[in-house]
């Protein structure tokens, strides 16, 4: 079989990795792809929202299966291009990645079909916004309606802040678009987890839980990223909440998309807050998380092609889902400066070392091969992944190889994981 994945992060890195396992699989293409893609697949010049390129290149090769990794082309209907064109895509069709493309419509689902998540109202003008914050509690959360690389949400501590960021999102426009409308939502506190799921419409299995952590510096302070490193499993997402969300949170997720006439088959990221009174939705993604499946899919026994094709075929019921009984944690080497400004292009050197070691993996983000060898490329350059049979244990690796991996401005949190601690 011939696989196409599109994107070229390290989500589409780990995905390749699985993939490249698969007893189904003689060949990977990847569009873009990026240096380490480059090892296990051939690198296709062809950006992630040219479907008509992207569709013309499946049918020269004879495709048989394509996965989309980004939000953007899923949200613009890259799976829907493909099917048109009698062609197999993974992902959710344009009408179900809303749930990620629009905050409004998410939030709407989730009170329409009381799935727990935070109290909200929603705006369309800044005038409006700002009359009804007069009226509430602080801290608050404002939220770009649309896809703005995860950086669209403001926590604001009081009135003037709030009012402030209303005229970031709505009026200067910071995120385009995304911010034509926005979402002011109650404040939750508790542990985040990040629970990715399966779906083929009618069935959902989760995978084994992961947790991110968003801000740029240790203890969680700074701006936030796309994500500086994960843990997997997370300790705090015990038999019982596993229970509660099965049952309050993504069959009934599932189940209100198929009733709405918006049929979910892909990858439902679930971005959960374990609150006092329970868990609750913080958002929903449509796609595997980055760097969440730098750890989760290095655990999972099961062929991934088999797993994707039973979710198009709407037999998910048929697949026993099973994850290593370990851990893995991930820590993000990034650019100095990363998400603002920061220079690119210096060399990497000792990726071979940590690649060759077996339980390690350095999934590429942000680098690219050029005459002087691999060079940085993005914000985000490597995620270094290590397992081990415990979350300490593997928290130990990680950080231990993360030292074998140089590069003139690298930048990494020193804390990823520091919550296992506290388990
Ligand atoms: P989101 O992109 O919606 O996941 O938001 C990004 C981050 O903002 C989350 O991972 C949380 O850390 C934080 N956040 C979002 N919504 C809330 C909320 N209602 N209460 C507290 N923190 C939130
Ligand atoms: N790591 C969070 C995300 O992929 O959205």
């Amino acid at each position: 079989m011939k696989v196409l994945i599109i994107g070229g992060g390290g989500r589409e890195h780990a995905i390749a990795t699985s993939v490249a396992k698969s007893k189904h699989v003689d060949k990977i293409y990847c569009a873009p792809g990026n240096a380490g893609i480059g090892q296990i697949a051939e690198c296709v010049n062809i950006g992630v929202m040219e479907f008509d390129k992207l569709v013309q290149f499946a049918k020269d090769k004879g495709i048989d299966f394509t996965i989309v990794g980004p939000d953007d082309p899923l949200v613009a209907g890259a799976v829907d291009a493909f099917e048109a064109a009698g062609l197999t895509a993974f992902g959710p069709r344009k009408n179900a990645a809303i749930i990620e493309g629009s905050k409004a419509f998410s939030k709407d689902l989730m009170k329409k079909y009381f799935i727990p998540t935070a109290g909200y109202e929603t705006f369309t003008t800044a005038e409006d916004a700002i009359d009804y914050l007069a009226s509430c509690e602080f801290p608050i959360v404002l939220k770009a309606d649309g896809l703005a690389l995860g950086k669209g949400v403001l926590i604001c501590n009081s009135y003037e802040e709030a009012k402030e960021g209303v005229r970031t999102l709505m009026l200067d426009k910071q995120f385009g678009h995304a911010g034509d409308r926005i979402v002011v939502e109650e404040f939750m506190t508790g542990r985040e987890v990040s629970v990715l799921c399966y779906c083929d419409g009618n069935t959902i299995v989760p995978m084994t839980s992961a947790q991110d952590h968003k801000r740029a510096k240790d203890g969680d302070q700074g701006l936030n990223t796309g994500g500086m490193g994960t843990f997997s499993p997370s300790p705090f997402y015990t038999e019982e909440v596993d229970e509660f969300c099965r049952k309050h949170i993504y069959q009934p997720t599932i189940d209100a998309m198929k009733t709405e006439g918006r049929e979910f088959v892909g990858i439902l990221f679930c971005g959960l807050m374990l609150t006092e009174n329970g868990p609750k939705v913080l958002e929903y993604n449509a796609r595997f998380g980055d760097p969440e499946a730098q750890v989760v899919l290095p655990r999972m026994k099961n062929d991934i092609i088999e797993v994707m094709q039973a979710c198009i075929d709407h037999k998910l019921d048929t697949i026993d889902l099973q994850f290593e009984d370990n851990a893995a944690v991930c820590v993000v080497l990034a650019s100095d400066g990363y998400p603002e400004h920061y220079d690119k292009g210096f060399v990497i050197d000792g990726l071979d070392e940590v690649a060759k070691k077996e339980g390690y993996y350095v999934f590429h983000a942000g680098t690219k091969l050029t005459e002087q060898g691999i060079v940085t490329n993005g914000g985000r350059v490597l995620g270094v992944t290590a397992k081990g049979a415990t979350l300490k244990e593997a928290r130990a690796n990680a950080y231990e190889a993360t030292k074998l991996v140089t590069f003139e401005n690298k930048y990494m949190r020193n804390d990823i994981g520091k919550a296992i601690d506290e388990a």
